[in-house]
């Protein structure tokens, strides 16, 4: 079939297998240009389809050679219905792990579950033995608790006060003010439930107590602090309170690893396009700005170049440096003091009228169809692609 984008709202229904297959051989050039480096072996990917947690799974691989296990939950192909993205970023990855020798197997469900935790515990056991790293990258707006069968929903709102501020729809570029009431209820606890540690503390626990980590375990999880214009509505809201959580989880993680010389990390990484972060109010007007100001500057990065310089030049280094609250910090050139003093300057003066000028809002509808397989260079949308492709270690 001929697939095109088909938006609505900050969603796109339709994805390109061809060109999400394109996107991961750049990415994994990206890599090998980078050379090797010496970072884990045997590595466990939970969120591996897309964006931060996709780069984690490329960067692992063809940087430092590693068996991986993807775990993510995506929507497969059906006759004239394509694939959601993930399913087709897969796909390819695993086609070229395969290529080059390197084992790669995947898990589609919900990683909330007991069931799903089950099976990758069994894949793991099975094929690896062991393994030295986790990469917990969920992006996921709803759980259900394994145990209790409660279901949450997160939620992206202030704590204590009205947010009003100005947002961009960016399909259009019109700039509007916005308006968020606080949050109320179980708003909080349930977007903690959601995005928060509990859940990564549970695949650690599962796998430490059937003996599946290695001397020196490794685990990340990504998190984001953000500048103070998204700050009522990021990082001291509901979902801010969810990344309290997750970085104090990294505590105790790292607790229950000091019998294994094991340890638990949270990086801070950079706003980046991606299906998360497209749903938030606000943060594609920031994001717009930002990376005007950041390309300017020569030091623009997408998930892929972020992960790179993570392990390379944090993970992987001699000494991992870390913020006062224990932290890796990889959002560095994003929260630049002379970065966020023009994204500051730019913003008072965005109108519908302005952007385009002042903003980066042309490359952030590329990145947004690039999530989705579109607007890839180097891919004949003309052509008559198969939506049903399989992904080769699909368990
Ligand atoms: P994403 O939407 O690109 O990826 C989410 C991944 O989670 C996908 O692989 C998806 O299949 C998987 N997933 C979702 N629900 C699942 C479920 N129930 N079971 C199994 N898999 C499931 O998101 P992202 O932006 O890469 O976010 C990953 C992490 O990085 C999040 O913690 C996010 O807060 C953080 N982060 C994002 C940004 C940003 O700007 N995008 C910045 C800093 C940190
Ligand atoms: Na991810």
């Amino acid at each position: 079939m001929i697939i095109e984008p088909r938006t609505r709202g900050f969603i796109c229904l339709t994805s390109h297998p061809k060109g999400c297959e394109q996107n991961v051989i750049d990415q994994i050039e990206y890599i090998k240009s980078k050379g090797a480096i010496d970072g884990a072996k045997k590595v466990l990917v939970i969120g591996a389809s897309t964006g931060f947690g996709l780069a984690s799974r490329i960067t692992s691989a063809f940087g430092s050679g590693a068996s991986t296990i993807g775990v993510f939950f995506e929507k497969p192909p059906s006759e004239g219905r394509p694939a959601s993205p993930g399913w087709y970023n897969s796909a390819a990855f695993e086609k070229e792990a395969h290529k080059a020798g390197l084992y790669a197997k995947s898990i589609n469900g919900d990683a909330f579950s007991n069931e799903i935790k089950k099976q990758t515990l069994d894949l793991i056991k099975a094929d690896l033995g062991q393994i030295d790293m986790v990469i917990y990258s969920l992006a996921s707006p709803v759980r259900t608790h394994p145990d209790t069968g409660a279901k949450y929903k997160s939620v992206l709102k202030p704590i204590g006060a009205k947010f009003q501020n100005k947002t961009v729809d960016f399909h259009t570029g019109v700039i509007s003010e916005v308006s968020i009431e606080p949050a109320q209820g179980d708003d909080i606890e349930n977007t903690v439930a959601v995005m928060g540690g509990e859940d990564w503390k549970m695949w650690i626990d599962d796998l430490k107590s059937e003996g599946l980590l290695s001397e020196g375990f490794t685990t990340i999880a990504y998190s984001y602090i953000g500048p103070s214009l998204t700050e009522a509505v990021y990082r001291k809201g509901t979902i801010g309170r969810a990344k309290d959580d997750l970085e104090a989880t990294a505590f105790t993680i790292s607790d229950s690893l000091k019998p294994l010389n094991g340890k638990a990390y949270v990086s801070v990484n950079k706003a980046l396009v991606t299906q998360a972060s497209s749903a938030i109010p606000v943060i594609p007007l920031y994001i717009s700005l930002l990376y005007k100001v950041m390309k300017e500057e020569g030091i623009h990065e997408g998930c892929i170049e972020q992960i790179q310089r993570l392990f390379q030049d944090r993970l992987y280094a001699d000494k991992i440096p870390t913020d006062d609250k224990g932290r890796i910090r990889i959002d560095d050139w994003e929260m630049r003091a002379d970065v966020q003093a023009r994204v500051a300057e730019l913003w008072k003066e965005a109108t519908t009228e302005t952007l385009p000028k002042i903003g980066d809002l042309k490359g952030y509808e590329k990145d947004f169809f690039n999530l989705f397989g579109f607007m890839v260079e180097g891919v004949d949308y003309d052509e008559d692609v198969n939506e049903i492709v399989e992904i080769p270690g699909l368990q």
